[in-house]
């Protein structure tokens, strides 16, 4: 697999799709589970369909998708399976089944425990990335349905997050979840030990018998001090970013309910039959992936927005970058060859209706602006219907003013109205003239609910898996973010005083004149002056 843009079926998608019209005269709705996803503003056509069948063919999706269901190692770089739809399966494959229902049981009777005991109004969870945005997502979207306890989250390094996490706790009513897969994650560490100095700060003399651990790798949580039943297992089968149906679920289960987290499996697990058994042609994370890779890698949009016309699903957007951008985000492919297609556009977003007031000019009237996923769910949570009125009208009415878009003709039209000057009125209709033929996608939820949400997030990791198959790249890796952490423990340790010059000089000139700069350490923080001067002594010029 060398060179995808000249691959027959390639060539074959990538005219198909510039013949396809952006509407078509029928409507193209795919029912996923109780989720409708409207696809009647992608581009499409018979041959579009034709093309399509023969570029999944090419790239092997029959095989890769089965691949992924049997838990074979699809995450070739590291060797390992992708097994996150066992996770939520009512009957998980026989190598993993007893894992998973012995580890789904204690975080059961853990949280039955906490509940009976009236243990913990407060829970704090440390975790970050695919170990933080799930349960935040969950949390916060659901919060309206059902919540027994205050969950609050840190995940930044920057102390203001644990500060404003802990901050008007009662320590002894507080527990706090340490989530990291890998135990190593420095952020989630920092924020664990100035937590447990909050706890010491405030009288409590076992921090530890406070805290508990999810993580896949029990032997770090337990050398850091946690006991072992309080330790929740997951597997490195199972990636960060696709680990919300695993014990990383528990704050769901302290602060919505079990049922709300096995709500959330359910709704995931009937997505994984519909992805597993639908014809290609109505199968809806698969055809979402094709209009993607058409609007990325044919059309050329860099990016796509993600507006939820939902405030409740904010985190939506954070979500879907980590899960689209860190598994996509990639170039190479299976055979160590670089992708010579465009790929993995950059994802943003924010719930309307406040997108509109913020990027919607852009989406509309920028040269090429980018293609949009709208999220709509069809009945609300609260009584106020003009509210729930106005939220579908704003949603339908971007969409399509979006596709329409308006003629030169149309906008003078309407400048003609007020501005009688001719030469005057065409100069200002071209200002209000919108490009349309813009592709967008809705997905309309029947309502938000945790069954409903896991249908949505496994809809959205289904559709990422299969972009990566057609792309030929490993959605389930993510070396690139390894060298950035590596570099931030060398500066970290030479923005501590004591470190050698040389060490600070080993860094572009730009790095070494900020840690020269910013260097603090606990006691000493002339660290700046006082290098200066030693640099000076040495006959160096004052300033590297
Ligand atoms: O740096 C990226 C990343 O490794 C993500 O893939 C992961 O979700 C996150 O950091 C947190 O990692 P962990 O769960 O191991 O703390």
């Amino acid at each position: 697999m060398s060179s995808l843009s000249k691959s027959p079926a390639w060539l074959a998608f990538s005219s198909a799709v510039h013949t396809s019209p952006l509407t078509a005269d029928s409507l193209r709705i795919l029912p996923a589970v109780d989720l409708e996803v409207d696809l009647s503003t992608q581009r499409y056509s018979a041959a579009f369909e034709q093309a399509s069948a023969a570029l999944l063919n090419q790239q092997g999706f029959e095989a890769a998708r089965k691949g992924l269901f049997a838990g074979e190692a699809i995450n070739w770089t590291e060797k390992r399976a992708a097994w996150h739809t066992a996770l939520r399966s009512e009957h998980p494959p026989a190598g993993v089944a007893s894992a998973i229902k012995a580890e789904q049981e204690r975080l059961a009777n853990f949280v039955d425990l906490v509940n009976a005991q009236n243990l913990y109004r407060n829970v704090v969870h440390l975790g970050i990335g695919g170990s933080d945005w799930g349960p935040r997502l969950a949390v916060e979207a659901l919060a309206g349905v059902s919540s027994r306890r205050t969950i609050r989250f840190a995940s930044n390094v920057d102390a203001h997050a644990i500060t404003g996490a802990l901050d008007g706790l009662d320590p002894l009513d507080t527990l706090v979840i340490i989530s990291s897969k890998s135990f190593t994650t420095t952020e989630s560490l920092a924020n664990a030990a100035r937590a447990i100095e909050w706890f010491t700060a405030n009288g409590v003399s076992e921090p530890l018998e406070h805290f508990v651990a999810v993580t896949a790798n029990p032997a770090a949580a337990r050398a850091f001090g946690i006991r072992d039943d309080r330790i929740f297992k997951f597997w490195d089968w199972v990636g960060g970013r696709y680990s919300l149906w695993s014990s990383i679920g528990l704050p769901i289960a302290l602060g919505l309910g079990l049922n709300a987290l096995n709500d959330m499996r359910r709704g995931a697990a009937e997505m994984d039959e519909h992805f597993l058994n639908a014809p290609i042609a109505r199968n809806a994370p698969v055809q979402m992936a094709l209009s993607a890779v058409a609007n990325c890698s044919v059309l050329g949009y860099a990016s796509f927005a993600l507006c939820p016309y939902d405030a409740r699903l904010r985190q939506l957007v954070p979500w879907l970058q980590q899960l689209e951008m860190e598994s996509l985000g990639k170039a190479t492919q299976i055979d160590g060859s670089t992708l010579d297609v465009p790929s993995s556009p950059a994802v943003w977003g924010m719930p309307g209706t406040d997108s509109q007031h913020t990027f919607f000019q852009w989406l509309h009237q920028d040269g090429k602006g980018a293609p949009v996923d709208f999220v709509l769910c069809a009945k609300p949570d609260h009584q106020h219907t003009r509210h729930h009125r106005l939220l579908i009208a704003n949603c339908l009415a971007q969409r399509a003013a979006l596709r329409e878009g308006k003629s030169f003709e149309q906008a003078l039209a309407a400048v003609s109205q007020t501005e009688k000057d001719p030469v005057l009125a065409a100069q200002l209709a071209q200002h209000r003239v919108h490009p349309g033929g813009r592709p967008s996608t809705l997905i309309v939820l029947p309502l938000l609910d945790a069954k409903q949400l896991g249908s949505l997030l496994a809809l959205y990791e289904h559709k990422v898996f299969t972009e990566g198959v057609l792309w030929g790249i490993n959605p389930f890796d993510q070396w690139g973010v390894e060298f950035g952490k590596r570099l931030a423990a060398d500066i970290e340790k030479s923005l501590d005083a004591e470190d050698s010059e040389s060490a600070v000089s080993a860094f572009d000139p730009s790095t070494a004149h900020w840690i020269r700069r910013l260097a603090t350490s606990a006691d000493d923080s002339h660290a700046y002056e006082r290098r200066r001067e030693e640099r000076i002594a040495r006959g160096q010029p004052p300033e590297a």
